[in-house]
């Protein structure tokens, strides 16, 4: 099943999640290769003093980035968003998302992301401002409520609706939950059940089976994976073909994993160039062979090496000493998912 957001069809209704720190170009990139029928950039702050910092123009580097290119932008006055929006789309955003759904104070020190959702009166202004500055689709990513008390999904998805948003992502946990406890999807069902314009269901999706189980309970047009996706971003293949012929795809092999880790760690050193290049891989690294056998360990030397040269030895050493090539990769799958 593919999805609608204003004039862009996407190729399916597996999406990888916008994770700040994870989901750079070259990650985005690897996943769409790789099945993802949708990606969203990393956060873009909206305080103007943010953007010309070399973090933020990373960010919104979308050079070569597969169409439809989504830009998410954080923060908690309707002007400064509105703005942030605008100056996005002038750099090529074809789609503007609104994130209400981080909970991470850091974010933008105080009053935004999911804490926005206490103040509905706020949010439908922030939604308005954002909808009226640019002539491209704006969606919403947000959590069900501000605390288990206080789910106010429901009313928020009809702002939204109602404020012109295209398009709707829900994880499905509380401001407070934090990432503690399992995510619920009976508020995603209701959410859908009541909008008229597309949902995402996000929250603890590991396997196929569970994107299927997912989009059953919620009737949702779309899943959204996050976590189970660090370090496996083949999980999208296997769970576009198990939508759509009900089979699992076979792992992949080994040399197959070596050859994607490879031209993603260059990808990866060619976006963040050599210093920040070889640190911001290492978690990547990590991930990779994290369920794989004697992978913490070779981790934790890893970790230790400064040089893109070293680090790329090193995974090929691994990989080399550990299996041989032609067998499928063996990995010990778990559900359990580490807090952002
Ligand atoms: C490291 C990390 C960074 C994240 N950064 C963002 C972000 O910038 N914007 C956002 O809307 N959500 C962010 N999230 C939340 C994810 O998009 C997603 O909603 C959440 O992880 C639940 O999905 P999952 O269970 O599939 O991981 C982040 C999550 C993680 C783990």
């Amino acid at each position: 099943m593919s999805v609608q957001i204003g004039p862009y069809l996407l190729r399916n209704n597996v999406f990888v999640a916008p994770m700040a720190g994870v989901t750079d170009r070259p990650f985005r990139q690897l996943c769409k290769q790789l099945g993802a029928g949708y990606a969203v950039s990393e956060m873009a702050a909206s305080n103007p003093r943010l953007w010309a910092t070399e973090k933020s123009s990373r960010r919104t580097d979308h050079t070569g980035e597969m169409e439809p290119k989504a830009v998410q932008i954080a923060g908690a006055d309707p002007q400064d968003l509105a703005d942030c929006a605008r100056f996005n789309v002038e750099r090529g955003a074809q789609i503007i998302d609104i994130n209400m759904g981080c909970p991470v104070k850091k974010v933008c020190n105080s009053w935004c992301g999911s804490a926005l959702l206490q103040d509905e009166a706020l949010v439908e202004k922030i939604l308005h401002a954002v909808v009226g500055a640019v002539d491209v689709p704006v969606t919403l990513k947000f959590r069900t409520g501000w605390d288990r008390l206080n789910k106010n999904a429901l009313n928020i998805a009809r702002i939204a609706e109602d404020a012109g948003i295209a398009m709707l992502t829900l994880h499905g946990r509380t401001r407070a939950d934090g990432y503690k406890g399992d995510a619920e999807y009976d508020t995603i069902a209701a959410v859908k059940r009541s909008v008229s314009i597309p949902v995402v269901a996000n929250g603890d999706i590991t396997s196929p089976e569970k994107a299927k189980y997912v989009l059953e309970q919620t009737g949702a047009d779309a899943i959204m994976v996050g976590r189970a996706a660090q370090g496996r971003p083949w999980i999208f293949r296997e769970i576009e073909h198990f939508l759509r012929t009900g089979s699992h795809l076979p792992a992949p092999y080994v040399d197959e994993v070596r050859a994607l880790m490879d031209e993603h760690l260059r990808a990866h050193y060619a976006f963040y160039g050599d210093f920040l290049g070889v640190r911001t891989a290492r978690k990547h690294i990590g991930w990779y062979v994290r369920d794989l056998a004697g992978g913490e360990e070779f981790r934790q030397k890893m970790n230790l090496l400064e040089s893109i040269d070293a680090q790329l030895q090193a995974v090929d050493q691994f990989f080399e000493s550990q299996w041989s090539f032609g067998e499928r990769l063996q990995y010990r799958l778990s559900d359990d998912l580490q807090p952002a």
